[in-house]
């Protein structure tokens, strides 16, 4: 079956954004994607009288119709519809469809290519979800001073490839309204997070406000911010705890890893450097699948090594790139020296694709910039512990910045700014167990000792473990989607 993205929304949520417009009750209105109805029934219950609707499947419309008399429909795409009269009032849940996905919907007429053709959509980026392309064209649709009120997940929000689009809507449009919404908005998939935004055509003075509400045994509440729903009581930063740096930047891997160098001087020179995190089995380095790294690190080089540096400086220099070393060859007549980095520490991934994981590394191998690593200033055991739970995990969850594809870039400040229960507060059993587990899980026990050290952090936090664990799961499935 074709995924059009089909997702309803509540009565009680349909009704609350309709309650957002203040335009005139005659003022045409469109949902351009109306599915079962509800905007356009919390519409006329609303009094509004001069409604439109689109909506693509045809078994839906035909479902549908009947309940919604009175409103114009048209069983057919709104994206690529040619008709070009403009509304005061928009109101939609977009269908969310990934990029990839968007050619399965070429029975329709729609592809990626024939949205592209129009000039309309060429702000967006080639891996935009279909709901942008939903955003944009209602914009387009819209009179001036006319308001847009839209609801869709809010990932895109933290996403790269959110920032194009962002830019768009506020070039045409003044955000009036952003509004957040967890908790059980749609009518199926219960918990995703949300954003309803309230645009209004062109440029005005006012200042978007920011609210945070939850969906609650059918009852929209008011949130002060959106984090207090997570606070899980922890009053110990980060930085009283450990340190942190990123791991070894080469500025050049084709010239510095794995290099094909084969004399014995050079491989004085040639050291052992984990990559990624796919080359690291567990929770500990020591079976780690090595890359080489060159680190020149004295002045007498030999002939191999001294026509590699050569080989590359004139790569470098014939085309202007890599910039940094570019420059350094300019400069500096060492610029082929790199730095060793004190790796032993706790190290962890910069990008996140599954399940987040601290690692222990006590070897001598180097580690690329793909990680951080952590120094601690406590008991090396007892840090991992307090980094390897599903109360550290679910923080960091919530603070990354989700790429697509279920990629969660975790940035050094989200791990600077992690709370952890008080050190001197937990009682000394407990401190015991966690060392030990900590030890079994780094010699090759796993996942289910995790959940044993959140149980015990959970007697620390007003946050109970299974709500923790329920929204930790909730929030990788929502990247993994
Ligand atoms: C997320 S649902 C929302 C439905 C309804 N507005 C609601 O909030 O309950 C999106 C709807 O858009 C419809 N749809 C998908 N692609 C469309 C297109 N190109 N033109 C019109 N409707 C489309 C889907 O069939 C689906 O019913």
């Amino acid at each position: 079956m074709i995924d059009l993205g089909q997702v309803f929304t509540s009565e009680k949520i349909a009704e609350f954004m309709i309650s957002l417009f203040t335009i005139q009750k005659e003022g045409a209105l469109l949902d351009p994607c109306f599915g079962d109805g509800a905007f356009i029934k919390a519409a006329k219950k609303f009094n509004f009288n001069n409604i439109e609707g689109y909506e693509i499947d045809s078994k839906l419309f035909d479902e549908s119709k009947l309940d919604l008399s009175s409103a114009n429909l048209y069983n057919e795409d709104f994206l690529l519809s040619k008709r070009q009269k403009k509304y005061d009032a928009i109101i939609m849940n977009p269908p969310y469809i990934r990029q990839e996905k968007i050619d399965d919907l070429k029975e329709y007429g729609i592809t990626k290519v024939n949205l592209r053709r129009n000039k309309l959509f060429s702000c967006l980026p080639g891996n935009a979800n279909i709901y942008m392309y939903f955003i944009i064209k209602a914009i387009s649709l819209l009179k001036k001073n006319g308001e847009l009120i839209v609801i869709f997940p809010s990932s895109w929000i933290k996403a790269k490839n959110g920032e194009r689009f962002k830019e768009h809507i506020t070039s045409k449009c003044t955000v009036e309204k952003e509004i957040h919404v967890t908790g059980e908005i749609f009518e199926k998939d219960a918990l995703v997070e949300v954003v309803v935004l309230k645009l209004v055509k062109g440029k005005h003075e006012f200042s978007c406000t920011d609210e945070y509400l939850e969906m609650k045994n059918g009852n929209l509440i008011k949130r002060n911010s959106g984090n207090e729903s997570i606070d899980f009581g922890f009053d110990t930063e980060f930085i009283e705890l450990a340190n942190i740096r990123r791991g070894l930047t080469t500025g050049y891997n084709e010239m510095f890893i794995n290099p094909s160098l084969i004399g014995e001087y050079s491989h004085r020179n040639i050291f052992n450097i984990i990559s990624t995190p796919k080359s690291i089995d567990g929770y500990s380095t020591k079976n780690a699948k090595l890359d080489k790294i060159l680190i020149i690190e004295n002045d007498s080089i030999d002939k191999e090594i001294q026509d590699y540096i050569n080989h590359y400086k004139l790569l470098i220099v014939e085309n202007g790139k890599p910039k940094t070393l570019f420059n350094k060859i300019m400069k500096d007549e060492r610029w082929y020296t790199l730095k060793k980095i004190d790796s032993k520490g706790i190290i962890f991934s910069y990008f996140v694709r599954n399940d987040m994981k601290f690692v222990l590394n006590e070897t001598d191998y180097l580690v690329r910039d793909n990680f951080y690593i952590i120094y601690p200033k406590i008991d090396k055991l007892l840090l991992f512990a307090l980094l390897n739970n599903y109360y550290t995990y679910l923080q960091l969850e919530l603070s990354g910045k989700k790429y697509g594809a279920g990629l969660l870039k975790i940035q050094r400040y989200d791990i600077e700014n992690l709370l952890f229960p008080t050190i001197n507060e937990l009682a000394e059993t407990d401190v015991i167990t966690l060392k030990e587990l900590s030890k079994r899980i780094i010699e090759g026990e796993q996942k289910s000792l995790i959940e044993e050290i959140t149980r015990i952090i959970s007697k620390y936090s007003f946050v109970p473990f299974e709500e923790v664990i329920d929204k930790y799961r909730h929030e990788i499935k929502h990247r993994l989607e």
